[in-house]
């Protein structure tokens, strides 16, 4: 059986990379402090393999084909496709095959029907939070693709039952294995659309909030609120797969900041 390490979550925007220069000092500073703290958390988790969930950002996918779900079982997967993201020192990130066709096996006996890829693009809603959390060792990286960015989406309650489904695979697993689970995106953000640059801290701290309440109330929440929060907010989505796996507890918040140069509410988040 595979050991449960924890589960993670990070904001991703673009523009933490590409208007890096253009944020204020002090916001830099708590961005720089909650990535490496997230990263320390990780590290102290001692992860053989991290699940990441996270959307494609169209790298993979295209409006001719784009999956609810797709979970990459390859050997190994490849760097991000984005010129800005040049400079991300991995050109080829590890996977772990064995327990992605695990967790594809066991997706599929039990309802659920993702998408399989043997090699994917990995773009920066993946690579900016394991770029920036400077680990000092990668683990294997098997990557869960969400759809949170065009419309319709996976249901939000749907999310949460993908962590249940996790969380039995990572426990049915035959093996000697830590797997933690790092969801990237969020919180809310506007991209592309007439509302583009809002932030609605607000909303925000809500929805911090109501991880410590019921998934009903959670749901409910974000439910109501997402179609006026910007199209970026829907990447909560993947939190939801975090939370879903790590019991629906709550969360323990490493750091949240509204940051305009970013034009994204920044949130930072650990669940044991
Ligand atoms: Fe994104």
């Amino acid at each position: 059986m595979a050991d449960f390490a924890g589960a993670f979550a990070s904001s991703h925007g673009p523009l933490l990379v590409r208007e890096w220069d253009s944020v204020p000092q002090s916001e830099k500073l708590r961005l720089e402090k909650a990535f490496r703290e997230l990263g320390r958390r990780v590290t102290a988790a001692r992860p053989d393999v991290l699940v990441t969930v996270s959307p494609d950002h169209w790298a993979n996918f295209s409006l001719d084909n784009y999956p609810a779900v797709c979970i990459g079982v390859g050997e190994t997967n490849e760097g991000p496709p984005e010129p800005w993201m040049k400079a991300y020192p991995h050109r080829e990130l590890r996977g772990h095959p064995g327990f992605a066709f695990h967790l594809l096996n066991e997706s599929l006996q039990h309802g659920f029907e993702p998408s399989q890829s043997h090699r994917l693009k990995l773009d920066h809603g993946t690579c900016i939070p394991l770029w920036r959390m400077e680990l000092s060792k990668m683990p294997a990286l098997v990557p869960m693709l969400v759809n949170s960015i065009e419309p319709p989406m996976p249901s939000l309650a749907r999310c949460l039952e993908w962590g249940k489904l996790l969380r039995k695979a990572i426990e049915s697993f035959p093996g000697n294995l830590r797997v933690g689970i790092l969801a990237t995106g969020g919180l809310s953000h506007s991209i592309g659309e007439k509302t583009m640059g809002a932030i609605h801290e607000d909303f925000d701290r809500e929805t911090i909030k109501l991880f410590a309440s019921s998934e009903q109330s959670l749901v409910k929440y974000l439910e109501k609120e997402l179609p006026s929060r910007g199209n970026g907010s829907e990447e909560v989505r993947n939190w939801l797969v975090a939370h879903g796996a790590a019991g629906s507890r709550g969360f323990e918040l490493v750091d949240y900041l509204p940051v305009p140069a970013v034009i994204v509410g920044c949130g930072f988040a650990s669940w044991r």
